[in-house]
């Protein structure tokens, strides 16, 4: 429970609603009590008027009149209550979901090398859609009725304390049996929530890349993968339920017993002349009153618990160490201001018309980035490996003692086998991961002295996969830099090769790419996340087998204009065609992790290093050096 209250404090911003809920709850509760008053004042009227007595029917109208402002005005405090809470409810799920988000976008890269995004979403729907949904049953129907059961026992100890004191048992008995059956119906829970956890990390993924599964036909497997998790949830319920039931027997059994002590004592007293039919009528009415709720305990106890283990899982993501300065702060809360929240209200209320061809992917309103200064030792090298060590989490040893200085405006290769920790140093550059020994500084600079954002506005990346998002080509190109005007983008597509493909698509740069950009080849992919990256305009750029994907046509091409891109900013390239190798400054071969050589081409071309190597393998025609030349990703 501690956790729910946690997260009510988190968002207590909503006070207004919360003190509204509360308001809105006491007039229902109360005018759900006097209802029982009027009914007894009716019927020891009516008494009366049997007797001979009584003040006649004008009497009898302004009770049943009474009747009806009482119930009017507990609709009418019900139905605001209910408003606060669903408007309550949804700024509620608002605030914490994009809290989770800003927190997830926060989070180191290693984090997510061991979630599957299906599973990070999963969770953030189930925590939120449960939480949200206990609070709103809570405001909405369970907190006016918890404050009629309260009043019900003060009204009910003034007739009679044998009375009240039954009806205060029963609470404590139902929540007593009930915490004997919550500890083993909560491990069963996470069990099943882990289930569908597996299930839906699995589904995020076969469907994101159906492409796959359906050549290697797996259909079928991935299918039945998936509906073993789900019959494992089917299975864990079985048993889930069977004892919910079981213990819910047992607690209403138990209930039952209560009232039938409550029932015999109202009827007893009242024959034995203790208490008037009227005062017979309210009792009863007030026992109808405290039963009631009673009987939604368990519904109540059921939802609160999903809430609560909802609400651990929330916390444990939320709890995660971010990346030190991270750009985004967790514990802020998005903008819900009126001027956001109407357009949107006056767009439900008129009637749908067909989106308009580039509002459909606008997605949220950005701010653009003002690139920040990165502080520069004067004569520094523009990026520094110094003894860098690093492994990823599995322990083995990725890049050991690497050492290299890159001048401003020097282009770099990176040549090493496949698998031998070029991305890895990209990675590294960029912040992604800490290395576990040295220091890798950017203008002198180390990178993790200053904030990651202010170290990635420095580098353009292109990488090894072009990963683009779903929307139109524009969006993508200027991702990094939204403010771009029409004619910048023009000009960073041509340079990479795209202008021309683009103009041919139907829309042109308002074409809709698909998801991670689908739609398109691998080659088209890779010169729009070129663009991407020049239109970024950073003194740094990196190019991860940036042009792969590309014929050698195309290439020389988006060659030729990342040259002029080149030619005053620090460029680290990974490449596998000699050609795009041979034109750089300078070459550092990587081997197991270590550095080789570095040196110009000329220079490694004679040393009979890697590069040497590559060049006569190159040379040569026979089929075993082109084998070995494709070991390294290296091509003609
Ligand atoms: N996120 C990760 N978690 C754990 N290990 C990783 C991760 N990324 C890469 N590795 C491992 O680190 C090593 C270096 O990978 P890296 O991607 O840097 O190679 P590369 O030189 O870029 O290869 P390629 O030419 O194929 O792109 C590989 O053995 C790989 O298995
Ligand atoms: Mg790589």
């Amino acid at each position: 429970m501690s956790s729910i209250v946690r997260l009510l404090a988190t968002a207590r911003e909503l006070w207004p609603w919360y003190l509204g809920i509360i308001v809105s709850s006491v007039g229902v509760a109360v005018t759900a009590l006097l209802t029982p008053f009027i009914l007894k004042a009716a019927t020891d009227e009516v008494v009366a008027q049997l007797q001979g007595g009584g003040g006649g029917v004008a009497a009898l109208v302004v009770l049943a009149a009474a009747l009806l402002a009482v119930e009017l005005a507990n609709t009418l405090l019900g139905n605001v209550g209910g408003f606060l809470g669903d408007t309550m409810t949804v700024r509620l799920r608002a605030i914490l979901s994009s809290r989770y988000y800003a927190k997830l976008l926060g989070l180191p890269q290693r984090y997510f090398d061991t979630q599957l995004t299906g599973t990070i979403i999963n969770r953030l729907q189930r925590s939120i859609t449960e939480t949200t949904q206990f609070l709103q049953m809570f405001s909405n129907s369970l907190f006016p009725t918890l404050i009629t059961v309260a009043a019900v026992l003060v009204v009910a100890a003034t007739y009679s304390w044998p009375l009240a004191l039954l009806l205060a048992v029963i609470y404590p008995a139902f929540t007593w049996l009930t915490a004997l059956t919550s500890r083993r119906w909560q491990k069963l829970e996470q069990v099943k929530n882990r289930e569908f956890d597996v299930a839906g990390g699995r589904f995020a993924e076969a469907i994101g890349q159906i492409r796959v599964v359906k050549s290697f036909v797996r259909e079928r497997e991935e299918l039945s993968a998936f509906d073993d998790n789900y019959a494992a949830a089917v299975g864990v319920t079985g048993i889930q339920s069977r004892w919910w039931h079981l213990m819910d027997v047992a607690r209403r059994g138990a209930l039952n017993v209560i009232f039938f002590g409550i029932y015999a004592i109202v009827f007893v007293q009242t024959a034995q002349g203790a208490w008037t039919l009227g005062v017979m009528v309210l009792l009863l009415q007030l026992v109808a009153m405290a039963r009631q709720p009673v009987m939604m305990m368990s519904f109540l106890v059921d939802s609160s618990q999903r809430a609560v283990a909802g609400t651990r899982d929330y916390f444990v993501v939320m709890d995660e160490v971010p990346e030190p300065r991270a750009a985004l702060d967790a514990t802020a809360s998005p903008d819900l201001s009126p001027e956001r929240v109407l357009p949107a209200r006056d767009a439900a209320l008129t009637p749908v018309a067909p989106a308009a061809p580039t509002a459909s992917s606008a997605g949220p309103t950005v701010r653009p980035l003002a690139r920040p200064a990165w502080p520069r030792v004067a004569d520094a090298p523009a990026v520094a490996f110094d003894h860098v060590t690093f492994g990823y989490d599995d322990g083995s040893e990725v890049l050991h003692d690497v050492t290299f200085t890159i001048r401003p405006g020097e282009r770099v290769a990176f040549v090493g086998e496949s698998g031998g920790g070029k991305t890895t140093l990209v990675n590294l550059l960029l912040g992604l991961y800490r290395p576990d020994a040295g220091q890798i500084r950017l203008f002198g600079t180390d990178v993790g002295g200053v904030g990651l954002g202010e170290l990635r506005c420095q580098i353009g990346v292109v990488f090894q996969d072009a990963s683009l998002f779903s929307g139109t080509i524009r969006e993508n190109i200027t991702y990094g830099r939204p403010e771009a005007t029409d004619a910048e983008v023009e000009q960073a597509a041509r340079r990479a090769n795209a202008h021309e493909f683009v103009s041919r698509l139907g829309r042109g740069y308002d074409s809709e790419i698909g998801e991670r950009g689908i739609k398109l080849s691998g080659g088209q992919k890779q010169r729009i996340a070129v663009a991407r990256a020049m239109l970024k305009d950073a003194p740094i750029l990196v190019l991860d087998e940036a042009t792969s994907a590309l014929d050698s046509k195309s290439e020389r091409l988006v060659q030729a204009g990342l040259e002029e891109l080149m030619a005053d900013r620090t460029s680290l390239i990974i490449a596998h065609r000699l050609s795009t190798i041979s034109s750089v400054d300078r070459i550092v071969t990587l081997a197991h992790g270590v550095v080789d050589e570095i040196g110009t081409p000329a220079e490694l071309a004679r040393t009979g290093g890697i590069y040497a190597e590559l060049l006569a393998l190159q040379a040569s025609a026979s089929k075993a050096d082109r084998k070995r030349l494709a070991e390294f990703d290296i091509t003609a």
